[in-house]
């Protein structure tokens, strides 16, 4: 079909049926959350570990009895785990067995521009390519994803998304909880047709959509799945790694969300918040206390997370804990995780807005039926800003109406949020973050110091392109994308 036959009115992608779309969809909580390992490294040198990954097709078995057939890293939907040291590299040779065009991207990663996955530079079928990521973060939840230019959305859409998460000493000797009560989920939202297959309802170069927005959640790759618990503390690390749409994150029976972590890693201090709203991109960590729900089989012991930002009956629930089991739980939530010392890393230096040398706007809105960022759309001949290491700068996003949203995501860097429309951001923001929601009318303002780019190879004068987009992936293919080029000396 082409695209005219799926052209949908703007405001209502998600309730739009489409006509051979699953009618009957899996039942909620039917399957038990999937726990992601860590993939084991092709091999280890005594600085670094090397994978090998293939990007293929696979097949997922997510509705009952109907195969879907996915494009993932190594085959598999949801992608390989990754986990990373701060301080040990990580080589990564990505093979391309797939029949379109690809480039792997390192969402939050420290990074030289040649391993950062740019849109332009694509591995084509049959290509490989190797990137080196140097893991001089703090420890933090990152993910890979597919970064080609105008297929981002159907690409990741398809399965081509992974976690990657980077530990280190420091949050080691907290007493966070730790191994089997440290759990990632990556929530996204699909469309399904009748035979299983995933619905993607337009053209990959159809420049009038708003985006994709699925009636069946999956959490690690399961639809609203369950997870057995004990009474005892979790530690979720939460990935939003839909296309388009924003949960509002909350527990069924009113507990509150302890925010440990965003983009960054750890906050300084922990954040409670009844509802945490999450766009697409974003991570947050939370610890959740099953202490106080009686343990039993009887639904007095079950705790759904919820979506506040539900915009239909199937999306309101996410996945449910069966807190079934006692256990013992000498983990806690300090009340002081990361202190600001602490949060130095090379991607966090300490600055404050007083030494900004410049203040950039970046508009983000519908412009002659594209979405473009100041007015303009991705074109990779074109550099939109030139800072360079060492620079501390203002940059001010602007979510220039008509109520869509947009997560805006700079590569390389990480940043602190100074205002949110004029007011300071919610605490649960107040951490290191490389990707920022935008809602509605939104004007955040953020506060930049460019780092050194992590050159690998000869030292001296170097200039190093990276993108800034919105993380709404639609968008970002159709084309809210521009770029800046970080610079030094040596
Ligand atoms: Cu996760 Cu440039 O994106
Ligand atoms: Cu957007």
């Amino acid at each position: 079909l082409g695209a005219a036959a799926f052209a949908l009115p703007l405001e209502r992608s998600a309730r739009t049926k489409f006509g051979d779309q699953l009618e009957k969809l899996p039942p909620p909580f039917g399957a038990e959350l999937p726990i992601p390992k860590p993939l084991p490294p092709t091999r280890a040198s005594a600085t670094t570990d090397f994978y090998n990954i293939t990007m293929k097709k696979g097949t997922a078995s997510i509705i009952p009895g109907l195969p879907t057939p996915i494009w993932g890293y190594n085959g598999q939907f949801p992608g390989p785990m990754i986990s990373a040291r701060k301080g040990r590299r990580v080589s990564m040779t990505v093979t391309n067995d797939l029949p379109e065009n690809t480039a792997l991207h390192m969402h939050g990663a420290y990074v030289d521009g040649d391993s950062d996955g740019y849109p332009e530079d694509k591995m084509p079928p049959g290509g490989a390519k190797t990137y080196v990521f140097p893991n001089r973060q703090n420890a933090r939840t990152q993910w890979f994803h597919d970064h080609v230019a105008h297929h981002t959305a159907t690409n990741v859409y398809k399965g081509l998304a992974g976690l990657y998460l980077i530990g280190d000493e420091f949050e080691d000797n907290l007493p966070l909880p730790k191994g089997q009560f440290d759990v990632p989920l990556v929530v996204q939202d699909r469309l399904f047709h009748a035979d299983g297959r995933f619905l993607y309802p337009f053209e990959a170069d159809d420049h009038s959509t708003n985006g994709v927005e699925g009636d069946v959640i999956l959490v690690n790759g399961k639809p609203w799945p369950k997870m057995t618990v004990a009474n005892r503390s979790y530690r979720l690390r939460i990935l939003n790694g839909s296309n388009a749409r924003v949960y509002g994150l909350a527990l069924s029976n009113g507990q509150p969300l302890t925010v440990i972590g965003s983009e960054g890693g750890l906050l300084e201090r922990p954040v409670r918040v009844r509802s945490l709203p999450i766009s697409p991109g974003e991570r947050y960590e939370v610890v959740v206390n099953f202490a106080g729900v009686p343990v039993g089989t009887g639904p007095e012991s079950r705790v759904t997370l919820e979506n506040l930002r539900a915009d239909e009956e199937t999306t309101r629930e996410i996945m449910r804990f069966d807190v079934a089991r006692r256990a013992s739980d000498d983990s806690t939530v300090p009340a002081v995780l990361r202190p600001a010392k602490d949060q130095i890393d090379d991607t966090h230096q300490p600055c404050v807005e007083a030494d900004a040398v410049r203040t950039r706007t970046w508009v983000f809105k519908r412009t002659g039926g594209f979405w473009t960022v100041n007015g303009k759309i991705w074109d990779a001949r074109r550099v939109d800003a030139r800072p360079r290491e060492g620079d501390v700068e203002v940059w001010e996003f602007v979510n220039n109406g008509g109520g869509w949203i947009h997560p805006i995501h700079p590569h390389l860097v990480n940043f602190k949020i100074l205002t949110r429309n004029g007011r300071p951001p919610h605490p649960w923001e107040s951490g290191y973050k490389e990707t920022v929601f935008l809602d509605g009318n939104d004007r955040v303002r953020v506060l930049i110091k460019f780092p050194k780019v992590p050159i690998e190879g000869t030292p001296g004068p170097y200039a190093r392109k990276f993108p800034i987009h919105c993380h709404h992936i639609e968008h970002e293919d159709h084309d809210m994308m521009a770029q800046f080029e970080v610079s030094g000396a040596a």
